[in-house]
């Protein structure tokens, strides 16, 4: 139970503090991406200079980029921000951006202003119309770099744009076409800073060769955010709260999430409601909350993410989930055979040793190595690949954000993938004696056979 508020008011405040379902936009709320930041803010004191934040799905791509371009905007005006989708072409997107231009506008502002020089709008059509004029299509690059000039005069003093999700443009020509006019506008001298976003693994996957034309284009990578920021994002949301925890749970939540911040707002989230509808406690988050919390978090989870892993696993043996639970542990993305086979051996023993009743036998390499080809299988939600250079026997998965998934499922059945890389002292994750009431499902205690990297 949490004291004094009406489930409004602490829906509300939950929000205001976890984001699950959306991005990031203040400096507060943005966990370890400090240096990012200020790189980007430095970096964008060089007339002429544009940013592209990459990284995989979900890793917080469009949060910093929202939150990178809301620090440099002025106080003026709102940002201009543009998603892409599969079909969007680059005149297309220069004609949102010109849009989105004349929403924000005030006309009898422009109208106060003198001398303004406009060259894609027509000064006439902004200030006399009473209702938003209709925004002409752009059609050739020197319109496009007119669409940047009208910007420079009356957006703000100073403007930016973000493109979110460049990468889910599908004809490659689009996308160089975006080469072709940021070198344009460095030629020109009239400039707005672009921060792109996309999930890509490197620049050229999506500039492919035009990526050495645009040396104006700063690329900052994202990797999963550190051990603290992840329990910052729930210790802050607890503490809003006067929530006492125990620290265990702040480790579990961290080691879980793999470093996709996500699941800590998930986790954090449900963890909130449960304490909210417990009748028996007051402030205290415990044990049954975060194994509610747990469940919850995996009913709820976002589709794409749940999607591939039922094909994987639904009316297929149970051994499917091993395979995937194993692929999943510790910190390293790309493991051989032989590695996720020790890990599949462990996971066997901790489930066994969790519920002496229902003894499994593990299965051989030989029939686990077919079971991690298969798990490659358009039939199996292609949810692991092998690794590009076809060294056999090297898997990663197809979206790293799914590990996150499989860690949460695989610790609501007892079993923890990511022990080995709590660089945090060991006293903190003693094991304890699962929660009394609680299933089998849901147990939480720390299995034994798993080591710390002290040990
Ligand atoms: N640095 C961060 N600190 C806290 N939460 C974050 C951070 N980055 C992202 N998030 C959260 O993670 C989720 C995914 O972030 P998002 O920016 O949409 O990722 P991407 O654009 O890379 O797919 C969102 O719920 C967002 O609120
Ligand atoms: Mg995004």
């Amino acid at each position: 139970m949490i004291e004094g508020y009406s489930e409004e008011e602490f829906g509300t405040t939950v929000h205001a503090h976890v984001r699950p379902a959306e991005p990031i936009s203040s400096i507060e709320l943005l966990k370890g991406r400090q240096k990012e930041l200020e790189e980007i803010r430095r970096a964008l004191f060089a007339k002429g200079r544009h940013m592209f934040i990459y990284g995989d799905r979900g890793i917080g791509k469009s949060s910093l980029a929202q939150t990178a371009a809301l620090q440099y905007q002025s106080s003026d005006s709102d940002i201009i921000q543009i998603g892409c989708t599969r079909t969007s072409t680059f005149y297309e997107i220069m004609q949102s951006i010109a849009a989105s231009l004349v929403e924000n506008l005030d006309s009898r502002e422009i109208q106060a202003k003198t001398g303004i020089n406009l060259k894609f709008f027509s000064f006439e059509l902004l200030v006399k119309s009473s209702f938003k004029p209709e925004v002409p299509p752009v059609g050739n690059m020197e319109q496009a770099l007119n669409v940047i000039s009208d910007i420079r005069e009356i957006h703000s003093e100073k403007p930016i744009i973000v493109i979110d999700e460049f990468d889910a443009i599908q004809e490659a020509e689009e996308r160089y076409k975006f080469a072709e006019f940021l070198k344009k506008m460095g030629d020109s001298g009239i400039y707005v800073p672009i921060i792109f976003s996309g999930i890509a693994a490197s620049l050229d996957d999506v500039l492919g060769g035009h990526q050495s034309s645009i040396r104006q284009l700063f690329p900052i990578q994202l990797s999963p955010i550190s051990w603290d920021s992840r329990w910052d994002i729930l210790v802050e949301a607890l503490e809003a709260f006067n929530i006492e925890f125990d620290d265990e749970i702040k480790y579990r939540v961290a080691g879980i999430s793999d470093g996709f911040p996500y699941y800590v707002h998930l986790i954090t989230e449900h963890l909130l409601w449960a304490i909210y509808d417990d009748p028996d406690t007051l402030q205290i988050a415990n044990f049954n909350h975060y194994n509610e919390a747990l469940k919850k978090a995996v009913e709820t989870v976002q589709e794409h993410i749940r999607k591939p892993y039922d094909l994987a696993t639904t009316r297929h043996s149970q051994d499917f989930h091993h395979a995937l639970w194993a692929s999943a542990d510790t910190s390293i993305l790309h493991r051989n055979i032989d590695s996720i086979y020790a890990s599949y051996g462990r996971i066997i023993r901790d489930l066994n040793h969790a519920n002496p009743q229902e003894k499994l036998t593990p299965i051989d390499r030989k029939k686990f190595s077919q079971r991690l080809n298969t798990l490659t299988k358009p039939s199996h939600g292609s949810v692991l690949k092998k690794m590009s250079d076809n060294r056999t026997g090297w898997y990663q998965f197809s979206e790293n954000m799914l590990r996150g998934y499989v860690r949460l499922l695989a610790e609501t059945n007892g079993v923890q993938l990511w022990m080995d890389e709590a660089k945090v002292p060991k006293q903190l994750i003693n094991p304890r004696p699962s929660p009394v009431g609680s299933s089998r499902r849901f147990q939480s205690s720390v299995p034994t056979g798993i080591g710390l990297k002290d040990d």
